[in-house]
């Protein structure tokens, strides 16, 4: 059974049928609209989000399937005390697959350990968020008609910004990428994509300060939103949250045919004044999320049961009683989740469910 949690649970050929559906999906949407009947999509948010779980119940509901859920877990009964674990098992029993965003990282992970059905990772903290990632990935192949041979430029919040950091991983995957990672030092990538995603897999990056040096070398910018409430120390975030802004006059140093993506929602960082710019790709990236979530449902369950589309082996897990995860925001930190970790590329030990150092 195939789950999506990392964007690196789907294949490039997987991730490129997804999008060659959606693809398909758009030109002729009558053709699938009772291709989920009878079937049912639970969405487990415990977590705001306004795009994502719209999307995903717009996607359902564009299938003929059905949909149930929270978007609210202090009306359920986490608000008792139960475990993702036992919130699975039981929303399992009832539905055919889950959509699942968390605060916490590396809850659905963990989760997915005891579900029988495809769990959907819909956000887990400021650790991935695959699912907008194949919206960005369908976005950009329709914005410029490829995605090989790209120069993408992350401007914002690459340091808590999930978006970002699933983007990369996907991406690493693609022929001739060029990536520039614009933010302020507070606000870097992380270590371990830095060195497991870039560098492992030898990405042509570098990184600036100014978004004005690099604007006519891309072909895709994307924004993102400083993400205020990952910081631990409000006068940090109050130091950093007015890094950017791209307004006109920034743009107009651009390619005529770059185009501009943003995750959504956005606070100050791309002015109004730019939506109208015909490289303002932001509202047409939330449509393509509904079109491709519908894709990847459909690929989930055609997937289930065929061997040849599980999930990837490749790291073997280290369990190590006496090691222990540094990240107060990861579920082996909030739940019973073993103490199971991996060997990163740069030498280090680092948590299987949130990437984090470990002590
Ligand atoms: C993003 C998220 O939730 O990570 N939004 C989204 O899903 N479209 C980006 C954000 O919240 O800034």
């Amino acid at each position: 059974m195939k789950h999506l949690i990392d964007p690196t649970d789907l294949s490039r050929e997987e991730t490129d049928q997804i999008i060659d559906l959606a693809c398909e999906i758009i030109e002729n949407r009558e053709a699938w609209q009772d291709k989920m009947a009878h079937r049912k999509l639970s969405t487990l948010f415990y977590e705001p989000s306004t795009r994502t779980r719209l999307s995903f119940t717009a996607a359902m509901m564009e299938l003929g399937g059905n949909v149930l859920g929270f978007a609210d877990a202090a009306n359920s009964s986490v608000s008792k005390g139960e475990t993702v674990q036992d919130t699975v098992r039981v929303v399992s029993s009832f539905v055919d697959v889950i959509a699942m965003r968390h605060y916490i990282e590396g809850a659905q992970l963990y989760a997915s350990e005891v579900s029988p059905v495809p769990i959907i990772n819909a956000g887990d903290g400021s650790h991935s968020h695959p699912t907008q990632t194949l919206t960005d990935l369908l976005t950009i192949r329709r914005e410029l008609g490829h995605i090989d041979g790209i120069t993408i430029g992350f401007c914002g919040d690459l340091r808590f910004g999930r978006t970002v950091h699933s983007l990369i991983k996907a991406l690493a995957r693609y022929k001739d990428i060029k990536v520039i990672l614009i933010a302020p030092e507070a606000l870097k990538l992380p270590d371990y994509i830095r060195h497991d995603v870039c560098d492992k897999m030898k990405i042509d990056y570098r990184e600036v300060e100014t978004m004005e040096e690099v604007m006519p070398e891309l072909d895709i910018l994307y924004m993102t939103r400083v993400q205020k409430e990952r910081f631990l120390d409000e006068d940090e975030f109050d130091r950093v949250k007015d890094s950017f802004r791209l307004d006109l006059e920034k743009l107009s140093r651009a390619k005529s045919r770059m185009a501009v993506l943003h995750p959504l929602p956005r606070v100050n960082e791309i002015l109004q004044e730019v939506d109208n710019d015909p490289r303002a790709a932001y509202f047409r990236q939330v449509e393509n999320g509904k079109f491709v979530r519908m894709a990847l449902i459909v690929k989930l369950l055609e997937w289930k049961d065929d061997p040849a589309h599980g999930m990837p082996q490749e790291d073997i897990p280290i369990y190590n009683p006496h090691a222990k995860c540094t990240n107060p925001k990861c579920i082996c930190t909030s739940e019973a989740a073993p103490h199971k970790f991996r060997l990163s590329a740069d030498g280090e030990l680092r948590c299987w469910y949130c990437d984090a150092k470990v002590r």
